[in-house]
């Protein structure tokens, strides 16, 4: 029943296949020397101990039990892909990079596809954000674009980042998703409004990471040959159509098929149905940037089309599967500091946290040289970094140290002259931007981009999780998403109600109210209704 098994069911015959015109090869250790007896330990007798001079066992104990590396932090569980970029629209006036020089021009590219946060083995449908990051493998070096499947983000200063994905993931006492954690920290930083409205929509759960749209996000800059700067965001939008579950059918799937998007992808690239993105560019003079009326930093918000139309780029095409999952995808390392001339950063808070925190985290869950690793290795590579942890390279037997008078590389003159020179002026300081037009955008998405039977869902979405928080929670968000659209509130809580009044008898009635926390909590009136993990 070959013919009639999924692809990824078949892996193992493909194996077989290949084999059949090569001698199958013997067993060796790691250090490739052969192995005499493949299942056997050595011991002294048929019923006795083993002998602490079985090397085999121990190479190969010794290596299972390192098999783990630490999972990333956010993202742990994804799926990933190679292909490549092809140029079909000119946008040498905005940008010099290489990657996008001449029409027809094609770039290897590899993506990853996640879940935020969710560990390694979570169910892929449950709601969630999911990562779309691409690496292109430019002749400039690594270009990393390392967005999501909506184009904006919870919070916008990389300083609430790590309490933003605490809330998303396990309470440290219970080790449970905890809704109070993330209802409180939504509802405090009402800047998470608009990406909850998003995360809580349709689009919340994609039925195929084929059938999602990927954005940047963040604001970058380009620089063009003659030295102009823009600032601009990056749209990839799936060419496959946009697909999603709804919640009954996500529930269903994530308890028969944990896999399931991981699964869609393997099988669309190993039948040759190769998915497509098409690429896009919206670009935001500095003179446009300085009369904006909102920041267009800010992760928290979109850059409208009508005022900032998508300009066409490129297609991406994913037409082969990693030869090895681990060394292919579980050590891919994204980061948003890999850039290349013509492409520029810009002061997005979030942008500049994520400048240092990408490298950070792969230095301690790769290793210092995880950028030898195949997979991330830039095509060429001439620096004065050397050794560590895993060195691979010597570099040809170049100088170690810079100036030098052997031949050692030199700052590269091109570069150097799409440098743009920033004028910086201002007085340092924290500003709290956490109050800065929070509803406006969210707004939009409910009246003018949502019908009306999609916002049905979306308060559906919304009271079904919310109905899980402490009542000062629920009231706090329900005024946040009145802001948004009076009615959306009231449609919130009314949806709430009727979920309290069908759960009036408690299972979890014995639950008591620390003294102490009585009157702050006075107002949690269902907290004696709930489970004790959740109070
Ligand atoms: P438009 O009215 O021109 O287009 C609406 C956009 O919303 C389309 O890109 C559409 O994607 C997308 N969309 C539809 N449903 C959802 C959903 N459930 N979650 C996320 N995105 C969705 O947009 P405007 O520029 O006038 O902005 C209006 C609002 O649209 C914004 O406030 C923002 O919420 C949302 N939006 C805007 C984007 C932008 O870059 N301007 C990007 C995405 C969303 P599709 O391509 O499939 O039609
Ligand atoms: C992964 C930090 C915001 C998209 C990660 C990882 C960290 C991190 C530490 C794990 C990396 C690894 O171990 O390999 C941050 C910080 C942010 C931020 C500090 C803000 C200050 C964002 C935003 C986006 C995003 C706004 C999308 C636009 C991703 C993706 C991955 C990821 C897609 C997974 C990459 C992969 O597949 O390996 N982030 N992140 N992050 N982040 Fe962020």
């Amino acid at each position: 029943h070959y013919n009639i098994r999924e692809p990824a069911a078949n892996q193992l015959l493909e194996h077989v296949k290949k084999l059949e015109d090569e001698d199958k090869p013997s067993a060796t250790t790691n250090s490739g020397n052969p192995v005499g007896y493949k299942d056997a330990t050595l011991t002294v007798g048929k019923r006795g101990s083993t002998l602490f001079q079985d090397w085999v066992l121990i190479d190969e104990l010794a290596h299972f039990s390192r098999e783990r590396i630490p999972e990333r932090v956010v993202h742990a569980k994804g799926a990933g892909a190679f292909g490549y970029f092809e140029v079909t629209h000119d946008v040498t006036q905005y940008t010099a990079a290489k990657v996008f020089s001449k029409l027809g021009k094609k770039t290897p590219v590899a993506v990853r596809f996640s879940q935020v946060a969710g560990e390694m083995g979570y169910p892929d449908t449950v709601r969630d954000i999911r990562g779309f990051a691409l690496k292109f493998y430019t002749e400039d070096g690594i270009w990393d674009l390392v967005g999501n499947n909506t184009p904006i983000f919870f919070v916008r200063d990389s300083i609430l980042f790590p309490s933003f994905i605490h809330v998303l993931k396990r309470n440290p006492v219970t080790h449970l998703r905890d809704w109070d954690m993330f209802w409180d920290m939504v509802s405090l930083r009402p800047e998470t409004t608009h990406q909850v409205l998003i995360f809580f929509s349709d689009r919340g759960i994609p039925n195929s990471y084929r059938r999602m749209h990927g954005y940047g996000s963040n604001t970058f800059a380009l620089v063009n040959d003659y030295g102009s700067f823009y600032y601009c965001k990056f749209h990839y939008k799936t060419d496959q159509g946009i697909g999603n579950l709804d919640a009954d059918q996500a529930t269903r799937i994530s308890g028969e098929d944990p896999d399931y998007l991981i699964r869609d992808l393997y099988n669309a690239i190993a039948s040759g149905n190769y998915p497509s993105w098409s690429l896009y560019l919206q670009i935001m003079t500095p003179e446009q940037a300085a009369a904006s009326p909102y920041d267009p930093f800010d992760v928290t918000k979109v850059w409208l089309h009508a005022e900032y139309p998508l300009i066409p780029v490129g297609k991406i095409v994913f037409n082969r599967n990693p030869k090895n999952y681990f060394a292919e995808v579980e050590q891919m390392g994204f980061d948003p500091a890999h850039l290349i001339p013509g492409i520029e950063p810009s002061p997005d808070r979030m942008l500049q946290g994520r400048l240092f925190n990408y490298g950070d985290t792969h230095r301690y869950r790769l290793g210092t040289n995880n950028l030898q690793l195949p997979v991330n290795r830039p095509f060429k590579l001439h620096n004065y970094s050397r050794d560590g942890y895993g060195t691979l390279d010597s570099q040809g037997g170049a100088p170690n140290y810079h100036p030098n008078s052997f031949g050692g590389p030199e700052s590269d003159t091109r570069a150097r002259g799409l440098s743009p020179v920033l004028p910086v002026v201002g007085n340092a300081s924290r500003y709290d931007n956490g109050d800065e037009d929070n509803f406006t955008q969210a707004r939009l998405l409910y009246q003018k981009v949502l019908n009306p039977a999609e916002r049905g869902r979306l308060i559906n979405n919304i009271v079904m999780c919310l109905k899980n928080a402490s009542e000062f929670l629920q009231e706090r968000a329900i005024k946040n998403f009145s802001s948004v659209d009076a009615d959306f509130g009231r449609r919130i809580k009314g949806g709430i109600q009727a979920q309290l009044h069908s759960h009036a008898h408690a299972e979890f009635g014995s639950y008591k109210t620390p003294i102490n926390l009585h009157l702050h909590l006075s107002k949690m009136s269902h907290s004696n209704s709930r489970d004790p993990a959740a109070n």
